[in-house]
């Protein structure tokens, strides 16, 4: 039985004082949730504040994204060994918001695989869970290209690191057409989506697949929530702007209960 998982991704939002107010609401909430694993993933500047509030209340913490390289002369990165100081149990890898706005535009999308396979090999061996972000674009979408956009990653994860990386990480299938825009993946296709992942890894190992959390993310709110976590390969959400609002957010996590 895999324990649901409730991921919320700040993004570049927030400050000291809305933070406060949006954990205090949280956290007074917590018990209407407890059956669910939750994850917060503030900026990197406020994980300390997140640390702080969230420690010894069963809640995780974690960054939106980590260095591939151990230490070094790579200015503005946040290396694994950082996370681990500041208690990350999780991180976030490969979103597409970072693989689009922040990979040199002309990089090829397979060398970036590989360099989300080197960051999520690192995050491992640091003792911090992964949630590996995969997700088709718009056009490729249009073109019926998903499942061979969702293997492509996945394929070379496995290649690169072995199917054991995935018995210690989290998938996160997340749509790009449907990051920010209101426009919901229908539970049915993000089950043929997040089935079809599951059986890619059982072809390597069956008892990996079966533990495996596959997120959901892509526009999930209070209100759509439920008959996506109901479905049976959808293990949880990775949340973006219901995140910031303490009801929607609790709201969301209780769907997932
Ligand atoms: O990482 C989660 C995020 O990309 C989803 O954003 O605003 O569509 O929930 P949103």
């Amino acid at each position: 039985m895999r324990k649901p998982l409730v991921a919320g991704n700040w993004k570049m939002n927030g400050s000291s004082a809305s933070n406060k107010l949006l954990l205090d609401a949280i956290l007074a909430q917590r018990d209407s949730f407890a059956s669910v694993d939750v994850a917060l993933f503030p900026p990197a500047l406020y994980v300390q504040q997140v640390q702080s509030a969230l420690t010894d209340t069963g809640l995780f913490w974690g960054t939106q994204n980590v260095s591939q390289f151990d230490s070094g002369a790579y200015t503005g990165e946040i290396s694994a060994t950082m996370l681990r100081d500041f208690g990350c149990q999780y991180v976030l890898i490969g979103h597409s918001e970072r693989r689009c706005l922040y990979a040199e535009l002309n990089l090829d999308q397979v060398f970036l695989d590989h360099i989300i396979a080197e960051k999520s090999e690192i995050t491992v061996r640091h003792g911090i869970t992964p949630i590996i972000c995969i997700g088709e674009s718009p056009e490729e979408h249009s073109m019926g290209r998903t499942e061979e956009m969702v293997a492509r990653l996945m394929d070379i994860l496995i290649a690169q690191q072995g199917v054991e990386l995935l018995s210690k990480a989290v998938l996160a299938y997340e749509p790009v057409w449907a990051i920010g825009t209101g426009k919901t993946a229908s539970p049915e296709w993000a089950q043929d989506v997040h089935s079809f992942m599951r059986q890619r890894v059982a072809k390597h190992d069956p008892k990996i697949a079966a533990s495996l959390r596959i997120l959901y993310g892509g526009s999930v709110k209070g209100n759509n929530a439920a008959p996506l976590f109901a479905k049976p390969d959808i293990d949880g959400g990775l949340i973006g702007g219901g995140s910031r609002d303490a009801d929607e957010f609790v709201q969301i996590c209780q769907a997932a209960a």
